[in-house]
């Protein structure tokens, strides 16, 4: 089989060094790149190591190879087309049509999905030109990958900075497996929230539960690759951010619904992935507690969570939002997922079975969606992103 074919558009930012990284991810897992720099891009990474790093030919101009006329066919043989970083004049660009270079030639002719990462300061990403030129993009079904907050070029933070390159090559390859070039949730906003509530106890000890947080990330990203816009509340995960979501951290039960139902209130759908404590310690102990010699310990006593899910599902925030629920059981797994389903009042419960080497920490998932219309949906052992497109299907089923 001939090896995917992507462009990787690099425009002139600083960002551009961490393209090099994208660059070498792909070309490790098999793909064929043509980098396609601007010639701003080649002040900061030179075209030698585009092309070492590729095995392929660089140019900036159309006037190199003009035979071969490369204005045309590098875009209509792509498979899959990533600018990284993306700056606001090629945004403009890009948003215009303007064919004054290789790049934007090749992001005309190009048919296959076009990714955008864009990278630059804070003002210039909220100046409303480039909010509108984004808009466009992505009307047109393009992704165009929300920046990162964190330290820009200089002293400065903001939202601006370059994703990832490591979570930029995951929305790629997202995006690539889907093979559409229609992002089917864009102009969406879902919210995902993932990862397991630590309840303290005192100032070092709390109860948590072992769920990881990479199913609830997994939806986060796959939901972003089909252009969704994502928040996501991750409670204690430990994972990098996925490139292009917002993140927001919380440690408890109570944070997460603050944060859950703050961010649903404008929300299409939500998912709840996360592990959420039904119970927190009655007391917090604002100095350690310590063992008495000779005596037993104090009991732990606990009082009820509030149920996030069944608040979501009874209290719609608009109408017509999509409410996803997540159960792991151990017996009776169906029969237990239909009762919980029913319970909690949502659309869609994801079933999982739990076992020693099931769901807890592993890469891979296996699950039957239950729809509160009737249906069954079941999604065979295989990545937690397969299982996350198949949420996505549903919920993007009931959209409509
Ligand atoms: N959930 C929630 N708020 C809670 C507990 C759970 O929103 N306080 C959500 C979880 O995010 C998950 C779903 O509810 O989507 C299922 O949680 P689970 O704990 O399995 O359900 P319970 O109703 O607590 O059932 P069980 O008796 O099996 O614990």
């Amino acid at each position: 089989m001939d090896k995917p074919r992507i462009v990787l558009g690099v425009s002139g930012g600083i960002a551009a060094y961490k393209a090099c990284e994208l660059l070498r991810r792909f070309t490790e897992s098999g793909h064929d790149v043509r980098v396609v720099p601007t010639a701003s891009a080649l002040h900061f990474v030179g075209a030698a190591t585009w092309s070492a790093l590729s095995g392929n030919p660089v140019s900036a101009e159309v006037w190199d190879d003009v035979h071969e006329v490369p204005h045309v066919r590098i875009g209509q043989h792509a498979d899959l087309v990533v600018v990284a970083p993306a700056t606001a004049d090629m945004l403009a660009k890009a948003a215009h049509g303007l064919a004054d270079d290789l790049l934007t030639n090749t992001l005309l002719t190009a048919r296959c999905p076009v990714v955008f990462a864009p990278a630059m300061h804070t003002e210039m990403w909220e100046h409303p030109a480039t909010q509108e030129n984004v808009a466009t993009l992505r009307r047109r079904g393009a992704v165009v990958v929300e920046p990162a907050v964190g330290r820009l070029t200089g002293v400065d933070t903001g939202k601006g900075r370059l994703p990832d390159p490591a979570e930029i090559f995951e929305v790629c390859r997202r995006v690539l497996a889907r093979g559409v070039a229609e992002p089917d949730l864009r102009g969406r906003h879902v919210v995902v929230s993932a990862g397991g509530t630590r309840e303290p106890l005192d100032p070092v000890r709390f109860l948590g539960n072992r769920s990881s947080g990479k199913q609830g990330y997994a939806l986060a990203r796959t939901a972003a690759a089909r252009g969704a816009r994502v928040t996501l509340v991750s409670a204690n995960a430990g994972l990098p951010d996925p490139a292009g979501v917002d993140v927001v951290r919380v440690g408890t039960a109570v944070q997460l619904r603050e944060a859950v139902l703050k961010a649903a209130a404008d929300a299409d759908a939500v998912v709840m992935a996360a592990a959420v404590a039904d119970f927190r310690p009655a007391a917090y102990a604002s100095g350690k507690i310590k063992k008495k010699d000779g005596q037993d310990p104090d009991p732990i006593v606990l009082v009820r969570n509030p149920d996030i899910l069944a608040e979501i599902s009874a209290d719609r925030a608009r109408p017509g939002q999509v409410v996803v629920g997540f159960a792991a059981e151990t017996d009776d797994v169906l029969a237990n997922g239909r009762a919980k389903l029913a319970r909690k009042g949502c659309d869609l419960l994801v079933v999982n079975e739990v076992g020693e080497r099931k769901t807890f920490g592993s890469e891979e998932n296996e699950a039957v969606v239950l729809g509160a219309d009737g249906s069954e949906t079941p999604v065979p052992h295989g990545p937690k992103e397969a299982l996350a497109d198949t949420v996505w299907d549903l919920v993007a089923g009931r959209l409509g």
